[in-house]
């Protein structure tokens, strides 16, 4: 299967950074959103990436130019039409994947690959509601997507050998590593990491460590680039709650219950830095643990 033009739907933190990555490894990427202010504030997102990896020498000003080029936006989901792969990157939402995938097949050609960046929802029942299950898989990125190395790669039931195979040669051609996972609850990163967060937030909860002491304990102790709370507070509280429920839902293990304070936290608004405040607030100048 020959993978030239990669359609993109959703220009949010992931859609953009998914942007970003094909069209600097050489792919045409048409990238939609409702929103035309969305659009325009993902193109300003990747520039300023771009422009920061050209300032440390990773990319050359050539290559950036070139690869600003190769990106068109669009609100029409018609548009995507013509694509050889398809990465959905919507809102975290079940019926708001399903209705994007229904508006949008009868646009695509047969050959088209369909895929979520979901990073929890089964991949067997998104693909079971389209016209195409063998040609449907999950092709889950990491964020920052621009840094990050993995690209988990998900097989529903159906997915085929061939689909399979191209969506590893794509995550291939981004210089970045594929990991395959089945398809249970959170597939592998956060079936693991998304455990590790919540066991931060009941350490918190306990009154075992304070946010400083507990983040510092990760960073310090076991070398991870953030601390837990930290790095919830990086992928929004709301995603990681969501993540948790999928894991209790889907696994019926009380292991996996969300701790109440994180809960607490998603109820208040305080969803981490995209709503400035989370575990830390971002309203000031240097990050202030909320407790
Ligand atoms: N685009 C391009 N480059 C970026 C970038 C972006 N958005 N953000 C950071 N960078 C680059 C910087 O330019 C820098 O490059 P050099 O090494 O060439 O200097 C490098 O990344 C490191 O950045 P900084 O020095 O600014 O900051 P840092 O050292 O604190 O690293 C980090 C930032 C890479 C985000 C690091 O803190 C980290 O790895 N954190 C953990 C991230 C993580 O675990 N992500 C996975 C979340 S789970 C997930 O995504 C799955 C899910 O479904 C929820």
């Amino acid at each position: 299967m020959d993978i030239q033009t990669i359609g993109i739907v959703g220009a949010g933190q992931m859609g953009n950074g998914i942007a970003h990555v094909m069209a600097l490894a050489g792919y045409d990427v048409l990238l939609t959103d409702v929103s035309a202010e969305a659009l325009q504030k993902a193109v300003d997102t990747i520039t300023g990436n771009l422009d920061r990896q050209v300032g440390r020498g990773k990319v050359s000003e050539a290559d950036r130019d070139a690869t600003l080029k190769r990106i068109v936006t669009t609100q029409a989901l018609a548009d995507l039409g013509q694509s050889d792969l398809v990465i959905e990157a919507a809102t975290e939402r079940e019926t708001v994947k399903q209705a994007i995938f229904e508006d949008l097949i009868p646009h695509l050609k047969p050959t088209t690959i369909l895929t979520s960046n979901t990073s929890s929802i089964s991949i067997t029942r998104l693909a079971s509601r389209t016209d195409r299950p063998e040609k449907f898989m999950g092709f889950h990125f990491m964020n920052p997507v621009p840094v990050m190395q993995l690209v988990e790669l998900i097989r529903g039931i159906a997915t085929d050998k061939e689909t399979f195979a191209a969506c590893r040669a794509v995550v291939e051609k981004l210089g970045k590593t594929a990991a395959s996972a089945e398809d249970f609850p959170a597939f592998i990163v956060n079936r693991i990491l998304m455990p590790m967060i919540n066991e931060a937030v009941y350490t918190l909860y306990e009154g075992v460590g304070s946010v400083e002491s507990i983040d510092s304990s990760l960073k310090l102790g076991a070398n991870h680039p953030m601390g837990p709370l930290e790095l919830a507070d990086f992928i929004g509280l709301d995603t990681c709650l969501a993540i948790m429920n999928v894991l209790h839902d889907g696994l019926a293990d009380t292991k996996y219950r969300p701790c109440p304070l994180l809960t607490k936290y998603v109820e208040a608004g305080w969803l981490g830095r995209k709503s400035q405040r989370g575990f830390y607030d971002y309203r000031g100048d240097v990050p202030v643990p909320t407790r």
